[in-house]
């Protein structure tokens, strides 16, 4: 069945010059990576303050690396899906496609889009805790633990609970969502801050939101427009109709 679009919505989405996509955990399901949420979610089944956290990290530093290199294996072995992939070719079509993640799994950029907003981090990266210096995937193991040439421990670059987001990829995507003319929100529940709050920017600013969930989520009520269904099915068949 073809997906409704009110002529309002198609008038939008038509003129529209810069476009935002604001995604979280849903868009990358269908690619078969775990949610946080919801009954089969990451969060049901581990506790975050024993893995996601720097303390715990500082802890049993094994444990953490060994949880996120196996986050990583699985991601390895997904692909991108249509929802990433429509993002990705949308940058033909109009002048600025902009996404803003709160994806660690790095599926935006394997689709091929150029302007990628990562809040909490990406977990291809990682960075030693003492000197900061940068490492990509090849990070050298001591008795099992990522260890820096310098001898400090190294870790995921993602962002923990507690942590601050990165300050310059923040202000960054607050730009851009201040000057969107329609910002998507895809896949998130929207109740993770201070990732959440660039919504309500985008939206005082006057862009045009549209969610797309498979479920009501709590912003729903502050959306211009909801499509309920998987993302990868929905974002496809709305810019087929544009
Ligand atoms: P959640 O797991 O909280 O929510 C996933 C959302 O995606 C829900 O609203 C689902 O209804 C929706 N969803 C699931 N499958 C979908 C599909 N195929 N198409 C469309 N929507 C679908 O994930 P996030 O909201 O992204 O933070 O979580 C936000 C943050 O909380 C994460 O970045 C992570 C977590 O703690 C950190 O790790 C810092």
């Amino acid at each position: 069945m073809e997906l409704l679009i009110d002529d309002k919505t198609k008038q939008i989405l038509k003129k529209a010059k810069s476009i935002v996509f604001f995604t979280g955990a849903g868009i990358s399901a269908e690619s078969g990576i775990p949610t946080f949420r919801g009954k089969d979610g990451i969060w049901n089944k581990l506790k975050p303050e024993e893995l996601a956290n720097f303390n715990a990290f500082l802890k049993n530093p094994k444990l953490v690396w060994e949880w996120y290199q196996h986050r990583k294996e699985i991601i390895h072995k997904c692909q991108p899906n249509p929802a990433h992939k429509i993002i990705a070719e949308l940058q033909n079509k109009y002048e600025k496609v902009s996404v803003v993640t709160q994806n660690i799994d790095n599926l935006h950029r394997r689709a091929g889009s150029k302007s990628v907003y990562e809040l909490h981090g990406n977990i291809e990266r990682n960075y030693c805790i003492d000197c900061k210096k940068e490492y990509g995937n090849n990070v050298p193991l001591i008795d099992g633990l990522p260890k820096c040439d310098c001898g400090g421990l190294v870790r995921p670059d993602v962002v923990w609970f507690g942590e601050y987001l990165p300050q310059n990829v923040f202000t960054s995507a607050e730009e851009i969502a201040k000057k969107s003319d329609v910002f998507f929100i895809v896949g998130t529940t929207g109740i993770v801050y201070p990732a959440a709050s660039i919504i309500y920017l985008a939206k005082n600013k006057g862009s045009y939101l549209i969610e797309v969930n498979i479920d009501e989520t709590d912003i729903s009520i502050s959306v211009d427009q909801s499509f309920f269904g998987k993302a990868g099915e929905v974002l496809p068949q709305i810019f087929s109709q544009i």
